[in-house]
């Protein structure tokens, strides 16, 4: 049957009604129709659009789930990439962006800059032509993502085509093409509601809402994809100048504004900062508000908001320079237990490990996690398929925080600690009111081999070349049962080991004999004493000045060293009254270790630090924070990051904030990084 003019225009009311009526409910969450009117309308129009093929367009509101399964995705090449960010984890690692655009841009001194929220879950690139959803491409790598138009359709705060407002004559006209860029991502209650469905039917849970948008948004099935309800907030705008009757905006803060106007959700919580200080507090306000939002967040981003300074700017091969990626440090995702291993440290000490199904957090991909201790896996009540929250804050091995018991599979297995050392078998103990349970098997292959690697690393005895395989290759064949052992290691010995050559071999002894010319502290921290680290090692050993003395000496007179404390002088006193670290003290120093610190050389001593504690602000004119911190360790000072009446020194660079204003309050002295260098002796 022919089309008639009344059934077209019939149609395009529907399809304009409809298209209004999803707008309010879902993208303005204000409903302006009831749920029966809507349904209603909808029919009609598939009423309509069945019996007239014609009338179907890709953008009819019928449309969302309507192609059957694909069989595959086509990659598409990105017109522009889709950039990444750079990362900040403190507003030092901010201000040393900002210092480095400024560099660039001398003149500008201080520019407005967007701070948005950095929502958690996958980039789009939606192309719309003449105001059409024609396609949706996934990141991919930046350059190519996946053509997953049918699958955007069916999020509901896409617009199938742009909202246009009504001009002085009538609908405006949408540019010819035009660029959207945002987030989709699954709220918070969705996910949850995908994982109980999915424990109940016995499917594979996802380990955290991203994963579980980017499992959805690559399904071959729109209609699973349409029930798996994504949402999506748009952030930019790529729109050529000069076209239709949008005018293009100038800077990031219009982007935002006509976007919603296009009918995109757009994120509400933006703000427009003149200065660090705003954007900083804008970003702590969120650290705390984030977690009450219905969906996650990881950071905030922030983006210097004129248009032109951006293009100036441009982008490095990477990320753009004119954004930044405000993180927070501490992150928190779910994620699923697959297994518990253990792990034997070298103070015997047992440690649960989560294996974990892979997960994103804090910028790297974390498949395991510490439980820490016996009492820990008490209190998690961890069961193998759990979901689990790992976090991970700053440079700490990520832990599991909490057992999410609700989404815990059925005939799930509780997981106990073994009651016997997994290395040596023997049987572990858990003292009374301790958390550790431990080998105390002195001769347990893990702890020696612990040990050793302990005695020869980096820090300790630094003997290059004797790595995990050999040590564990001379424990095997018993030609060494303790670091003292090394010592008495001959060539001959050496190269019955599998693989070692004559040119390694001698290597390896020259590296161990060189290992006798190591200083006291180093000595010290290699005997690996529980909570005796580097720099604890480097204040006693300079306050003893021999292992005879530190001995010889009282825990209390101990614990008076500024920066070691009574735990720490009684594990100091309780590692010297065993008789068998007196025997493997003797026997060091008949093989030649230093035991004794060397004698004083006039002027400054070797650590004229030692025991200051020292922060760092700003931007240094030279040196990097790490080289700076690098030095003051050298000397053996301390370097933290908050200031505090224990500070001894503030070094202050340029664009210094709330630290500078802190010490000048606590009246700390403050060095510039000049003084700092003559304070060093450079
Ligand atoms: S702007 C060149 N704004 O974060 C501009 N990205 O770590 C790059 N993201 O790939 C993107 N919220 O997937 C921008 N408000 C926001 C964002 C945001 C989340 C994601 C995006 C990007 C990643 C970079």
């Amino acid at each position: 049957m022919a089309v008639n003019e009344k059934s077209v225009k019939r149609a395009a009311d529907l399809r304009s009604q409809l298209q209004k009526a999803s707008y309010a409910y879902y993208v303005l969450d204000a409903p302006d129709l009831p749920d029966s009117v809507y349904d209603r309308l909808y029919r009609e129009l598939q009423a309509l659009e069945a019996q007239h093929p014609e009338l179907l367009v890709t953008d009819s509101p019928t449309q969302r789930v309507g192609a059957a399964p694909a069989e595959q995705f086509t990659s598409v090449a990105h017109n522009i990439p889709l950039y990444s960010l750079e990362n900040a984890f403190d507003i030092e690692e901010y201000k040393d962006w900002q210092a480095r655009w400024q560099r660039l841009e001398p003149d500008v001194k201080e520019a407005d800059a967007v701070t948005e929220l950095k929502i958690d879950g996958n980039a789009l690139a939606l192309t719309y032509e003449n105001g059409v959803l024609v396609r949706g491409v996934t990141r991919g790598d930046g350059i190519t993502g996946e053509d997953i138009t049918q699958n955007v359709r069916t999020i509901r705060t896409i617009p199938l085509r742009l909202r246009m407002e009504e001009g002085p004559s009538g609908k405006q006209t949408p540019p010819p093409v035009l660029e959207v860029r945002g987030e989709a991502f699954l709220p918070l209650d969705v996910f949850e509601a995908i994982n109980k469905k999915r424990e109940a039917e016995g499917t594979a849970l996802f380990a955290n809402p991203r994963n579980a948008a980017a499992g959805t948004l690559r399904q071959l099935d729109a209609q699973v994809v349409a029930d798996r309800q994504l949402d999506f907030f748009a952030y930019t705008l790529i729109m050529p100048a000069g076209t239709g009757d949008v005018t293009a905006p100038s800077d990031q803060w219009a982007a935002l504004e006509c976007l919603q106007a296009l009918g995109f959700r757009v994120n509400p919580n933006r703000k427009v900062c003149g200065s660090a200080v705003e954007v900083f507090d804008y970003y702590s306000d969120w650290e705390e508000k984030r977690h009450d939002l219905p969906y996650l967040t990881d950071g905030v981003v922030v983006k210097l908001n004129s248009f032109e300074l951006q293009d100036r700017l441009g982008f490095t091969n990477k990320f753009p320079r004119w954004a930044i990626a405000l993180k927070y440090p501490a992150e928190e995702v779910p994620t699923i237990l697959e297994s518990v291993t253990v792990q034997v440290g070298r103070t015997g000490a047992i440690t649960p490990v989560a294996e974990l199904s892979p997960v994103q957090l804090a910028g790297t991909t974390v498949s395991r996690a510490t439980l820490h201790n016996a009492d820990r896996l008490a209190e998690l009540d961890l069961h193998i398929g759990d979901t689990v929250i790992v976090r991970k804050a700053g440079e700490i091995i990520p832990e599991v925080v909490r057992t999410i018991v609700d989404l815990r599979p059925e005939g799930a297995q509780a997981y106990h600690l073994p009651s016997t050392c997994p290395v040596c078998g023997q049987p572990v103990v858990k003292p009374e009111g301790e958390a550790v349970t431990r080998c105390v098997n002195r001769s347990c292959p893990a702890i020696l081999s612990g040990s050793i690697r302990h005695w020869a690393s980096r820090d300790a005895m630094d003997i290059s070349g004797l790595g995990d395989r050999w040590v564990q290759q001379l424990l095997d064949q018993g030609l060494v049962a303790s670091v003292a052992d090394l010592y008495d290691l001959t060539l001959a010995e050496l190269l019955t080991l599998d693989r070692m050559g004559e040119k390694l071999a001698t290597k390896l002894v020259s590296a161990i004999a060189q290992s006798k010319q190591r200083p006291w502290a180093k000595v010290l921290y290699g005997l690996g004493i529980r909570l005796v680290g580097s720099t604890n090692a480097k204040l006693l050993a300079e306050n003893f000045r021999s292992a005879q003395v530190l001995s010889e000496t009282g825990g209390d007179a101990i614990a008076r060293v500024y920066g070691i404390g009574p735990e720490i002088a009684q594990s100091v006193r309780q590692w010297f009254v065993v008789p068998a670290n007196g025997e493997l003290l003797e026997r060091l120093a008949a093989a030649g270790l230093q035991l004794e610190a060397a004698a004083e050389t006039e002027g400054a001593g070797p650590l004229p630090f030692a025991g200051q504690s020292f922060v760092l602000t700003g931007t240094l004119p030279t040196l990097k924070r790490s080289e700076a911190k690098g030095r003051i360790e050298a000397k053996g000072g301390r370097v933290s990051g908050s200031v505090s009446s224990k500070t001894d020194y503030v070094v202050v660079g340029e664009n210094a904030g709330s630290k500078q204003e802190k010490a000048e309050k606590l009246g700390i002295r403050q060095l510039s990084e000049e003084a700092l260098l003559e304070l060093l002796g450079e």
